[in-house]
């Protein structure tokens, strides 16, 4: 019987309690959430009590996780409470920018903590989560962690913290800029006489059926791209400026550089 306490209930915080339960990722919940209309909707549900603090948990409870899904502007006044639970369990943040040793040092260097970037499509459970954990988790611990994250979609580790700017720049910050690449298409498709509707339309079902394929087709995106590229042709022409040497490589290695050095600014406060 696996429990989670889970800090905040709010967007990532619902969405990741909703992936659990339809997954059975655990059998007992326990929510602090202070804003009713966020937890509404769990009223009743025989697996999750809601509390307005921590102090209202019932007494007996003893999560294997807490989950930490508050701003990371509010961890340093929401954390310290936990500490008397964090000694058996493993604390999960999703708080971006929030480091491992801010934990440690409110828990005790012992605790067991783990470190997750989501991001936005964890809302539909196509999330991308990159997770990092201190020498104090133990396996189980870890495996227990990469089971929760996996309700919003795909994980992966890394070992190098400081390799979380990194990638917050990509997967953190990526939705945004393939959003933009949806404006960039609509606006050239407008831009060549497409009405704004049609070319809408156009960029966004492009976007994301060529996303849905590239992650199902057994080729990797190079071989995709090339089977769709006939020497001197209409794709050639475009990949001509594409994959110039000043073209969208270099492009995006200079915006996901800015993202990167803006998280290490963030860090320094
Ligand atoms: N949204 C994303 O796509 C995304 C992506 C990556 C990482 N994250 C991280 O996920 C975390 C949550 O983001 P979010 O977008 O889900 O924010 P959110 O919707 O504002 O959710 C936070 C929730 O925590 C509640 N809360 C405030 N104080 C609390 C307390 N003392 N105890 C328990 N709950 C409390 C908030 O209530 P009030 O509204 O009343 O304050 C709110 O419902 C952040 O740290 C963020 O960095 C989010």
């Amino acid at each position: 019987m696996t429990s989670v306490l889970l800090v905040g209930c709010g967007k990532m915080g619902g969405a990741l309690l909703a992936g659990w339960r339809k997954s059975q990722a655990a059998s007992r919940f326990v929510v602090v959430e202070p804003t009713a209309a966020a937890v509404a909707h769990l009223k009743g549900a025989a697996d999750v009590t809601i509390v307005d603090a921590l102090q209202d948990a019932p007494a007996d409870f003893q999560p294997d996780a807490i989950v930490m899904a508050v701003k990371p502007q509010s961890m340093a006044e929401v954390a310290p409470p936990y500490a008397g639970l964090a000694g058996t369990a493993v604390t999960l943040s999703i708080a971006a920018g929030t480091p491992i040793a801010f934990f440690e040092a409110a828990f005790g260097p012992s605790a067991a903590i783990v470190r997750a970037m989501p991001n936005t499509p964890a809302a539909i459970g196509r999330g991308m989560s990159v997770l990092c954990a201190n020498a104090a988790a133990t396996a189980d611990q870890r495996a227990l962690s990469q089971t929760l994250m996996q309700a919003a979609g795909a994980v992966d580790w890394i070992e190098d913290e400081s390799l979380m700017d990194a990638v917050t720049a990509l997967s953190g910050s990526g939705p945004a800029y393939v959003f933009h690449l949806i404006e960039a298409m609509t606006a050239a498709g407008v831009a060549l006489g497409l009405t704004p509707e049609l070319a809408a339309k156009s960029a966004m079902e492009t976007v994301a059926g060529a996303g849905a394929l590239a992650r199902e087709a057994p080729e990797d995106p190079g071989t995709l791209r090339k089977n769709v590229t006939s020497p001197g042709g209409t794709t050639a022409a475009a990949l001509g400026v594409l994959m110039a040497p000043d073209g969208l490589t270099a492009l995006m290695t200079k915006a996901m550089t800015a993202a990167r050095d803006r998280g290490r600014e963030l860090a320094k406060g």
